[in-house]
């Protein structure tokens, strides 16, 4: 019905997509066809943001090329630098750093903004997509006292990052892990991120424009974020020397959510979430530091037992993710932006498909206002 409304756009189709699907009943995550499982399993990000980009999967030379390509992009300039230092200095929030800072590399750009055909569009996104981890981890150092890091075009997507963070290069349990966690949250439907960078991309604006919403978007807490708040319910938990289980039981008697519990889409654990709990197995086995793995292992028990997973509300990305990405060394407010890093891949591509048959969005809201107000000049007021 052409006046209905959809509040929130909930279930509303507004473009075909050959990227990703989500099948919430069942569990199931695909990147054109592939199961999240098998690429998280069996290929790199790189690999991944061949596939979302170009439409298949690379052959060892183009792999080769395109990772190379994607590695000489990585360093961002003085100026760059310099601004996400007066960032930090300021205090400000690491989701508005990386706005703030990712807006500003569309200056350095060698694309005209008269080049509006689909390569210069993956031209630019492949520049931002190698750049935002450098500017992630200039302002992680900044802010801690410490000088940034120099990108090595040796290493991987994800192994360069955490060597830019910590100034170590990463052994090859932390490199695998981050690398998975790279690829389980690249893409992901039309999510509001995404489709903000939709909506961006649809008045043909430049791919800078479009990231720097998706980051806009992610920032609330309503999208990226509830990893944090798991992690903090963790910290929380150890801090108190409850039982986690206690705490659990405390929380739902007086009515309040369990992060990391629950999805809008997925009625069964999330697939991500399967995968993650593995890597955090692997992660407490390799340091022999399992206290998380304790308290989420426990947490999900308690709940599987008392019905919830049963009715729906069951264990999501980000009840994971947190304590990965804590195994990792990576410090809570950081999460979000490393969701940034490795989503910016499904934005790109997104935008990059839909303005290959663009159409404006353009929705319209039902008027509710006021008919026939009497204008009164301001004097008469
Ligand atoms: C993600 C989320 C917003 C999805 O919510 P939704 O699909 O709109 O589901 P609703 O808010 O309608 O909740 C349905 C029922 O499940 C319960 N529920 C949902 N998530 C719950 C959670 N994490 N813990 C306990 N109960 C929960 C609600 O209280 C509600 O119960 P009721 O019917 O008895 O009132 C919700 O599950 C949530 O808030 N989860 C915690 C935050 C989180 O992890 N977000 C990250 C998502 S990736």
């Amino acid at each position: 019905m052409a006046d209905e409304l959809k509040r929130g756009l909930e279930g509303v189709l507004v473009a075909e997509s050959d990227l990703s699907y989500v099948d919430g009943e069942v569990g199931k995550l695909v990147y054109r066809g592939y199961d999240i499982e098998d690429l998280a399993r069996g290929a790199s990000y790189e690999e991944v943001l061949y596939l979302l980009w170009h439409g298949s999967l690379p052959t060892a030379a183009e792999l080769d090329s395109f990772a190379v390509d994607l590695a000489a992009e990585r360093d961002v300039g003085d100026d760059v630098i310099e601004t996400v230092r007066a960032l930090a200095d300021a205090g400000e929030r690491p989701m508005a750093a990386l706005r703030t800072a990712t807006s500003m590399l569309s200056a350095y750009d060698p694309d005209e903004e008269s080049d509006d055909d689909g390569e210069a569009t993956l031209r630019q996104g492949r520049r931002i997509t190698a750049k935002i981890p450098t500017v992630l981890a200039a302002f992680e150092r900044v802010r801690q006292g410490e000088a940034p890091v120099a990108p090595d075009p040796e290493l991987s997507h994800a192994g360069n990052f955490l060597y830019m963070l910590t100034g170590t290069e990463p052994d090859a349990v932390s490199e695998e892990t981050f690398d998975m966690a790279l690829t389980l949250h690249a893409d992901h439907g039309l999510n509001a991120s995404t489709f903000t960078a939709m909506v961006i991309g649809s008045t043909m604006a430049d791919v800078y424009s479009g990231v720097t919403g998706g980051i806009g978007a992610l920032s609330g807490p309503l999208h990226g974020g509830a990893n944090q708040d798991v992690m903090e319910v963790l910290h929380e938990i150890d801090a108190s020397s409850k039982d986690p289980v206690q705490w659990v039981k405390d929380k739902r008697d007086d009515g309040g959510r369990i992060p990391g519990f629950g999805h809008r889409v997925y009625k069964v654990k999330d697939p991500r979430a399967k995968i993650l709990e593995e890597k955090l197995r692997d992660l407490s086995e390799s340091s022999g530091d399992t206290k998380w793995l304790d308290y989420t292992t426990a947490i999900e028990e308690y709940l599987t037992d008392q019905g919830l997973v049963e009715k729906g509300i069951a264990p999501n990305v980000d009840f994971y993710s947190g304590s990965v990405y804590d195994s990792l060394g990576i410090p809570v407010d950081m999460y979000t932006p490393i969701f940034a890093m490795s989503r910016v891949g499904g934005w790109i591509a997104h935008v990059a498909e839909y303005q290959e048959d663009n159409r404006l969005i353009r929705p319209r809201a039902r008027y509710t206002g006021p008919e026939d107000s009497e204008f009164v000049p301001l004097d008469e007021r």
